[in-house]
């Protein structure tokens, strides 16, 4: 487990602050932030500096405008919304370049508690290769570095791994001090029992999360399109749903191995097409030619229930069914109820899931919802995270 600085052991009265935050939130065509969960992540560090005379120079990419400006991909937005947050303006430094003469005078200007905001730090092509001609024009605007950016840990970038080797201290901020808290409990010191709920489309893109996982949980419960490759490999037919043939030998071994820890479904919602509103009903066992698995069906969703009453700690990734449709969402739905009830740890970690549990109006009811889509699934595979790993260790 990662033991690194945090803001609050440096003092940074004075200091100019250079803070790696991950606001690549969602914009609609109207260049509007449609969610600004991220934002609101990145809040409590950029107080607390405030709050303590710092000089707040904060930094971000935004998509993947593939090392030039592309005025969609702009910050702007984001000053914008993040002024209306902290009550106070934050100045946005609109240099194509990132580190360029709007930076450095809005720099040179600033006084105690003031905010800067760059401009997207993936303008510049030597971001994304880490290359030290960029990190070293971000680290000479500021005296010490933090980085807040959980949803970008897995990333080594020059705004957060090259910059923390130039930057000393290089110190977490809360929101990833929060992230490794959360995530990191749930998989290397959980209370137990500790159940894990895999969902989405693929077995191929969670092989690693389910090898890592299946080490440490006491049940890995599995739902959504990567089950029917599940149910291939023990012999069922699945009609027409998401199949990953190549992978269904993996599946037999992974049931033989695990045991009674896997829990699989044992009924499904089946539909004649991809369409929300095409005929639909409940099969137990095989799905006949011509269906398609949308959801887990009832008795899987008591299955399931009666798995995660007594957990202790239960992390989540991945829908059960195709939750974006009203009538294959029910199984997606009572999962995140029961999680909304229980008296466990309850994590959320990533993508699909977070847009399932929000939709549900439960995102309260948990308690963590990771901010970190790849970089929450490297976490849970185990692997090292570079942006957190380049911060200083505590004594
Ligand atoms: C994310 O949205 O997962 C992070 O901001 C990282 O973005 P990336 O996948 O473009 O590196």
């Amino acid at each position: 487990m990662y033991n690194k600085l945090t803001v609050e052991d440096v003092d940074v009265k004075g200091k100019k602050v250079l803070v790696r935050c991950d606001f690549n939130v969602p914009l609609n065509d109207k260049q509007e932030i449609t969610d600004e969960t991220r934002i609101v992540g990145a809040l409590p560090t950029i107080q607390y500096l405030i709050d303590n005379g710092a000089k707040v120079i904060l930094c971000s990419h935004m998509g993947k405008p593939k090392g030039k400006p592309v005025p969609e991909l702009s910050l702007a937005p984001v000053a914008k919304r993040l002024s209306e947050k902290l009550g106070k303006e934050v100045i946005f430094a609109a240099d194509d370049n990132v580190v360029g003469e709007n930076a450095k005078n809005a720099v040179s200007n600033m006084s105690e508690g003031d905010v800067v905001l760059l401009e997207n730090t993936r303008y510049r092509a030597e971001e994304t290769k880490n290359e030290e001609t960029f990190s070293k024009e971000l680290a000479s605007l500021a005296d010490l570095f933090v980085n807040d950016a959980f949803g970008t840990a897995h990333r080594a970038h020059c705004s957060n791994v090259g910059v923390s080797a130039l930057l000393k201290p290089a110190v977490a901020g809360y929101l990833i001090e929060k992230e490794i808290k959360y995530l990191g409990n749930a998989v290397n010191a959980p209370e137990r029992p500790l159940v894990a709920i895999l969902g989405g489309s693929k077995v191929s893109s969670k092989i690693s999360v389910i090898e890592n996982l299946l080490k440490k949980v006491d049940k890995l419960i599995i739902g959504g399109g990567m089950a029917y490759t599940f149910e291939a490999a023990m012999g069922r037919t699945t009609g027409t749903s998401l199949l990953e043939p190549d992978y269904i030998d993996y599946a037999k071994k992974m049931i033989d191995e695990a045991g009674d820890k896997l829990v699989l479904p044992i009924d499904t919602v089946v539909a004649e097409k991809f369409d929300n509103d095409a005929p639909s009903k409940v099969v137990e066992g095989s799905i006949p030619d011509g269906w398609m698995g949308l959801d887990i069906g009832p008795k899987t969703i008591e299955l399931y229930k009666n798995v995660l009453k007594d957990a202790k700690t239960v992390v989540w990734n991945g829908p059960m069914g195709v939750f974006e449709m009203p009538n294959f969402a029910k199984g997606t739905n009572e999962i995140a109820s029961v999680l909304a009830e229980l008296d466990a740890a309850t994590i959320i970690g990533g993508g699909d899931s977070v847009a399932a549990v929000n939709q549900a109006g439960l995102g309260d009811k948990m308690s963590h919802i990771s901010t970190g889509g790849g970089a929450s699934m490297e976490f849970l595979e185990g692997k090292e995270l570079p942006g957190i790993a380049a911060l200083t260790d505590k004594a």
